[in-house]
């Protein structure tokens, strides 16, 4: 992973130590204990709550990635080629997020590291790009690649398959691209992200279109549900769809805003 700039990306247990000494979090204790602690109804939705008994909903889908000494050559010949839809319509899908210098974007499964360049460029000097991964070759692929190409404001984060694994609160925007399918703990990664965002923040997803009689059989079996299925589980986490963009043929591209 790039040398973390200091003090920018502290590890969690610093956090958490630098959380319960904060000055605010300990008035907000004081005030717990003098008002009683009183335990609050569990909401119907588990929004914030990250599910400790979650199954995999998909055993085994990223053993390719996982595996020691990946072939990035292999793998991005088959990423970045003209003939994905999300790389030919690269430009357009990076325009299509809007994104504003000084923003911090996480990529959450940058895979070889397609979009950090552009979200790079967007962000500028004073934003950062997260490229988030379970995979460590391709974290420590996308280190050589903005080492390489000067790219100052790239962080990659080596993450797991249930927690992104950023800072509270320290993203304005998470892109996730033909990666939710491969969330084998959906409500646990989204949880997980849905604290990662600041208040207002948003996640774009593409996926693929998954429709039964009209989809490829790859697609059928490869990608478990359809967009119905996970906008659902998506809202369930604390999130709400505000936006559609149909700019894409095979997959679709939906933005939500945390709740
Ligand atoms: C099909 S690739 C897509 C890569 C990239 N987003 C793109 O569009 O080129 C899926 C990526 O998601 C990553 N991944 C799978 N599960 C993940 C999880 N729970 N959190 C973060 N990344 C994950 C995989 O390691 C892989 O790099």
């Amino acid at each position: 992973m790039l040398n973390v700039p200091s003090g920018r990306y502290p590890p969690p247990i610093m956090r958490v130590a630098t959380l319960f000494l904060s000055p605010v979090t300990s008035l907000v204790l004081l005030y717990l204990a003098l008002a009683g602690c009183q335990s609050t109804p569990t909401p119907s939705s588990t929004a914030g709550s990250p599910s400790i008994e979650e199954a995999s909903v998909r055993p085994g889908i990223n053993d390719s990635f996982l595996q020691p000494n990946l072939d990035i050559e292999q793998w991005t010949a088959r990423f970045e080629v003209e003939s994905r839809e999300v790389f030919r319509l690269r430009e357009t899908i990076v325009q299509t997020l809007d994104l504003k210098p000084g923003m911090e974007i996480a990529d959450i499964g940058s895979g070889t590291g397609l979009f950090v360049p552009y979200f790079s460029q967007a962000t500028g000097p004073e934003g950062l790009v997260y490229a988030v991964d379970i995979a460590p070759d391709f974290t420590a692929h996308i280190d050589e690649r903005a080492t390489e190409a000067g790219l100052k404001n790239v962080i990659t984060v080596l993450c797991t398959d249930r927690s992104v694994e950023l800072p509270e609160a320290s993203i304005d925007i998470a892109f996730i691209c033909d990666v939710y399918h491969h969330f084998e703990y959906p409500h646990s990664s989204m949880t997980s992200l849905h604290q990662a965002l600041r208040p207002g923040g948003e996640v774009v997803l593409i996926d693929f279109k998954r429709i039964p009689g009209e989809s490829s059989e790859w697609t059928l079996n490869h990608v478990r549900a359809g967009q119905e299925v996970f906008t659902a589980e998506i809202e369930e986490t604390g999130f709400e769809k505000v936006a559609e963009y149909p700019i894409l043929e095979e997959n679709y591209m939906v933005r939500f805003r945390r709740k």
